[in-house]
């Protein structure tokens, strides 16, 4: 095999960021909008990568230059490194062209660095035809991540392999496919793109000046996560609403939340959503409102109003898969 088309979705954290970094569980689903990556096996040895969504055209390295620092286009980061650790750890080389597709903007929050990565590492499996189970993936791709950003739970990474929701616990030491059908979602784009590692670290800074304050809030967005769980999967929308809320207001005790953000949660639940919450680092990105279907337009509407952007997103999506 010489050519093959990979995808892994996008994702929306549902409940329990910034805790999960420190151990606490967390939820997030998978979404409909998908990165797919082409990974084409040439006779030369050359990296070349076409990745016009993020700007990058006509980006070409030695692979024999890989492991050496130097200034990659911020648009490919990911990519180099998760080929580089991928030729490391199976001991196989080989000139590559890799094309990248898309289907929502990096500027959303999606996570499209860690679609692109598990896309990747996927693709060169099948190429390289080495089996890979999900869990080894997921710990290749991890280790790409840090190596990066140095930070992260890799939540993201669990959505885009497995898809589906998923109560995930840092580094994969637990993630578990929760059975939840038609979350009924409405997601608003605040316009900004948030700075992940900036946010992450932020809340590191806030919890050495205040630990047992900063850890009695974590536990109980851990609590909030063991209570949202029972609740969307017994299909409970009024009480995982609340419980959004309750998350919502222990993310702004921790700093994280923007008033473009507050404005687009008070749109939707002035206009009726059971409950709203920022998702993800906050800072900016996305926020999410649980809706009945029946408000759903009305609520859409009150996100625009109130300046966001609002994103028709398809959550509890399949995970990454071959083209
Ligand atoms: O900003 P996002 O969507 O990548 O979410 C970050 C979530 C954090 O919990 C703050 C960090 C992490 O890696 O879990």
């Amino acid at each position: 095999m010489k050519k093959i088309e990979v995808s892994a979705p996008g994702k929306l954290m549902l409940f329990g960021e910034h805790a999960v970094v420190y151990g606490y569980p967390c939820i997030v689903t998978a979404v409909g909008q998908r990165m797919r990556v082409r990974i084409e096996k040439t006779e030369n040895d050359i990296l070349e990568i076409e990745a016009p969504d993020v700007g990058v055209r006509n980006y070409t390295r030695k692979i024999k230059s890989l492991g050496e620092k130097t200034d990659i286009p911020k648009g490919v980061v990911f990519l180099n490194m998760a080929v580089k650790n991928f030729f490391e750890k199976y001991k196989v080389e080989s000139g590559l062209k890799i094309e990248t597709k898309s289907e929502f903007s990096a500027e959303f929050g999606f996570g499209s660095s860690s679609s692109v990565t598990v896309a990747t590492i996927k693709g060169l499996s099948e190429l390289f035809k080495i089996k890979l189970k999900n869990k080894q993936l997921f710990d290749l791709a991890y280790k790409t991540v840090l190596e990066v950003q140095g930070v992260g739970s890799g939540f993201d990474l669990a959505a885009a392999i497995w898809g589906g929701i998923l109560l995930f616990v840092a580094g994969g030491r637990k993630i578990i496919p929760l059975k939840i059908k038609n979350l009924p979602l409405v997601v608003g784009y605040t316009g900004v793109k948030a700075d992940t590692p900036f946010l992450v670290r932020k809340v590191a800074q806030l919890r050495q000046s205040y630990p047992s304050l900063v850890e009695g809030i974590f536990s109980y967005i851990g609590f909030t996560v063991e209570e949202a769980k029972k609740n969307l999967l017994k299909g409970d929308w009024q009480k995982t609403g609340q419980l959004m809320n309750l998350n919502q207001g222990l993310l702004e005790a921790l700093g994280v939340n923007t008033k473009r953000l507050s404005d687009l949660i008070f749109a939707a639940l002035e206009a009726g959503a059971y409950g709203a919450k920022l998702s993800g680092a906050g800072g900016g990105d996305c926020m999410v409102a649980l809706v009945s279907q029946k408000e759903r337009k009305k609520i859409a509407q009150a996100i625009e109003k109130a300046g966001g952007k609002y994103l028709e997103v398809k959550p509890n999506t399949e995970g990454v898969r071959l083209e």
